[in-house]
C-alpha cells in the first residue's frame, strides 16, 4: 500500500510538472514541437462562401456591407436586390473538389504543412459544426465535410501535417455583436460558439497546427489561456500541436506559440523568437477573386524571393492559395506550387531544418541571403551574377574553404579572398541543361572560418537565455 502510495505521489508528481497554466506565463514555456521550424514551408488555403462572389477579396461581404463602392456597383449590377450573403452559400458547389488531387499539388510544392480555413471571418463552416446551423458545408452549399476530406487525403497520401485556420470572431454574429456592445463583459458567442467549435475541430479533426485569427477583444473574453491549457495538457493533439500568436487584443507578436504578428511580416532580420511570414500569391487577396489579372500573382522569382528573406531570418513561411467555389486549384497557383517544389527538390537542403547563420543577408552584395546547417553555410542567390563573379562581404574564408553549386554535377566553383574579409567566387558559364535549377541558385560553402561559429554560439545562447527554444 505504501509502494501503492508512494508511486502514485511520483505519478502526480511528474504529472504536475508538465502542465501548463492557464496564463501566458506557463504557456509560453512550452516548447514548439519542432516538426515546425525543421518543416520552413507551408501551404495556406483560404476557401469559403467569399469563394462565390470571389471578387475584390475574402472581405467580401465587410466590404459591401460597409458600402465600398466597387462592391456595392458589383451587387447592384449583377444581382437582385434582395439578394443576401447567405444566398451565396447554396452556389458553393464544390463539384470539382477533388482532395487527393489537392493533396498531390501540396505534396508536389515541397511544402511540409497545410493550414486550411475551417471557419473565415463569415462563419460559415467548413464542416458539419454542431454549433453552426444551416451555416455550414453540410447543410448548404457543397452538402460534404470539407474539412474531414482534406484532412483525410492529406494523410493518407502525404506526410505533410494537417493544420486548421479558425477565426474567433464572426463579423455580424449576433451574439458576438452584442458581447461587443457589452464591452466583452458578457461571453455568449464564447460560450456558444467559439469554444465549442475549437474543442470540436481538435477533437474531431485532430489538427497538429491551430492558426488562430480574428482575435478582436481581450483574451480574457475568448479564455485562450483556458483552451491553450487544454489543448497542450489534456487535448488528443497536445504533444504535436502547434499555435500562432492571435488569440486576444495586444495578444499577438507577446504571446502564445510562433508569431505572425501582422500579415505578410517579413522583418528582414532574426527575430527572437520562432515566427512565420503568412503571405498570399495573389498579393490583394486571399481568397480566390475573378478580377485578377496575371500581373497580380507573384512571379516564382518573387516567391523564391520571399522565401530566401524569411528563412534566412529563422521564419516559416505560409504561402495562401485561395481555391475557386467549385473546388478548384487555379493553374497559375498549381504552376507556382509546382515551381515552388522543383525548386526546393533540388534545394531544399537549404531550407529545410536548416538554422539562420551569422549574417542573413550579404554586407555588401543585395540579394544574397544566408542559411547553415551544421558547419555548411549555405548562400542563396537570388540572381546569377552576369559578369561571372560574385563578391561576398560576409563569409571569412580559410586555405581549405571550399564553394560548390547545390545539384550541379561539375567542379566546384574557384574563388579568391579579398584582403581583411570577403571572397570573389568565379561563376563559370554553364550550359542552360546542366543548370541544376532557373531561378535562384544555392552555394554550399564548407570549411569557412571557426570565428563566425563561435559567435554562433554566442547568438543562440543569447537567444536561449531570452527562453527561445526553437534553435534546437
Ligand atoms: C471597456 O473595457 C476596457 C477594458 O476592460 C476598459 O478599459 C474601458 O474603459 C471599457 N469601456 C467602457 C466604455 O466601459
Ligand atoms: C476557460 O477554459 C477552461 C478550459 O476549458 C475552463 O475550465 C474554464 O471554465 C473556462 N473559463 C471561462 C470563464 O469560460
Ligand atoms: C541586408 O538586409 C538589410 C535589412 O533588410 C538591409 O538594410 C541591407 O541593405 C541589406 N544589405 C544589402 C547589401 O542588400
Ligand atoms: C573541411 O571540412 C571537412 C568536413 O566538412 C573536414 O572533414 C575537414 O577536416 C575540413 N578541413 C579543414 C582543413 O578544416
Amino acid at each position: 500500500m505504501l509502494r501503492l502510495l508512494l508511486l502514485l505521489a511520483v505519478v502526480a508528481f511528474s504529472a504536475c510538472q508538465a502542465r501548463y497554466e492557464p496564463n501566458w506565463e506557463s504557456l509560453d514555456k512550452r516548447p514548439l514541437p519542432d516538426w515546425y521550424d525543421k518543416g520552413k514551408f507551408g501551404i495556406f488555403i483560404h476557401w469559403g462562401v467569399f469563394s462565390v462572389p470571389s471578387f475584390g477579396s475574402e472581405w467580401f461581404w465587410h466590404s459591401w456591407r460597409s458600402g465600398s463602392k466597387s462592391y456595392v456597383d458589383f451587387m447592384t449590377k449583377n444581382y437582385r436586390q434582395d439578394w443576401a450573403y447567405a444566398d451565396f452559400a447554396e452556389q458553393f458547389t464544390a463539384e470539382f473538389y477533388d482532395p487527393n488531387a489537392w493533396a498531390d499539388i501540396f505534396k508536389a510544392s515541397g511544402a511540409k504543412y497545410v493550414v486550411l480555413t475551417s471557419k473565415h471571418h463569415e462563419g460559415f463552416t467548413n464542416w458539419p459544426s454542431k454549433s453552426a446551423f444551416n451555416w455550414n458545408s453540410m447543410d448548404v452549399g457543397p452538402k460534404r465535410d470539407l474539412v474531414g476530406e482534406l484532412a483525410k487525403a492529406v494523410r493518407s497520401r502525404t506526410d505533410i501535417h494537417f493544420g486548421l485556420y479558425h477565426s474567433l470572431f464572426e463579423w455580424y454574429n449576433p451574439l458576438y455583436l452584442e458581447d461587443a456592445k457589452n464591452n466583452f463583459t458578457t461571453r455568449k458567442f464564447v460560450e456558444r460558439k467559439t469554444m465549442p467549435e475549437l474543442y470540436e475541430i481538435v477533437n474531431t479533426y485532430e489538427p497538429d497546427l491551430i492558426w488562430s485569427d480574428g482575435d478582436a477583444g481581450p483574451d480574457t473574453y475568448w479564455n485562450s489561456t483556458g483552451f491553450l491549457a487544454w489543448l497542450y495538457n489534456d487535448s488528443p493533439v497536445k504533444d504535436k500541436v502547434v499555435v500562432n500568436d492571435r488569440w486576444g487584443n495586444g495578444i499577438g507578436c507577446h504571446h502564445g506559440g510562433y508569431y505572425t504578428c501582422h500579415d505578410r511580416y517579413n522583418p528582414g532580420h532574426i527575430v527572437n523568437h520562432k515566427w512565420e511570414n503568412c503571405m498570399t500569391i495573389d498579393f490583394s487577396s486571399w481568397g480566390y477573386r475573378r478580377n485578377s489579372a496575371l500581373k497580380d500573382y507573384a512571379t516564382i522569382e518573387q516567391l523564391l524571393t520571399t522565401m530566401a528573406e524569411t528563412i534566412s531570418c529563422g521564419g516559416n513561411l505560409l504561402m495562401n492559395v485561395g481555391p475557386t467555389h467549385d473546388g478548384r486549384i487555379l493553374p497559375i497557383f498549381e504552376e507556382r506550387l509546382r515551381q515552388m517544389g522543383e525548386w526546393l527538390k533540388v534545394n531544399g537542403e537549404a531550407i529545410y531544418e536548416s538554422t539562420p547563420w551569422v549574417h542573413q543577408n550579404d554586407t555588401v552584395t543585395p540579394k544574397i541571403w544566408y542559411t547553415s546547417n551544421a558547419k555548411t553555410v549555405y548562400v542563396i542567390v537570388l540572381e546569377w551574377p552576369t559578369d561571372g563573379t560574385l563578391t561576398l562581404g560576409a563569409p571569412t574564408t580559410t586555405t581549405s574553404t571550399k564553394v560548390s553549386l547545390v545539384g550541379y554535377e561539375g567542379a566546384e566553383f574557384k574563388w579568391s579572398a579579398k584582403q581583411g574579409s570577403g571572397m570573389v567566387i568565379d561563376f563559370p558559364a554553364i550550359p542552360i541543361n546542366k543548370m541544376p535549377c532557373k531561378w535562384a541558385w544555392v552555394l554550399k560553402m564548407e570549411n569557412l572560418t571557426t570565428m563566425p561559429w563561435q559567435s554562433l554560439l554566442k547568438a543562440s545562447q543569447f537567444v536561449k537565455d531570452r527562453e527561445i527554444n526553437f534553435i534546437n
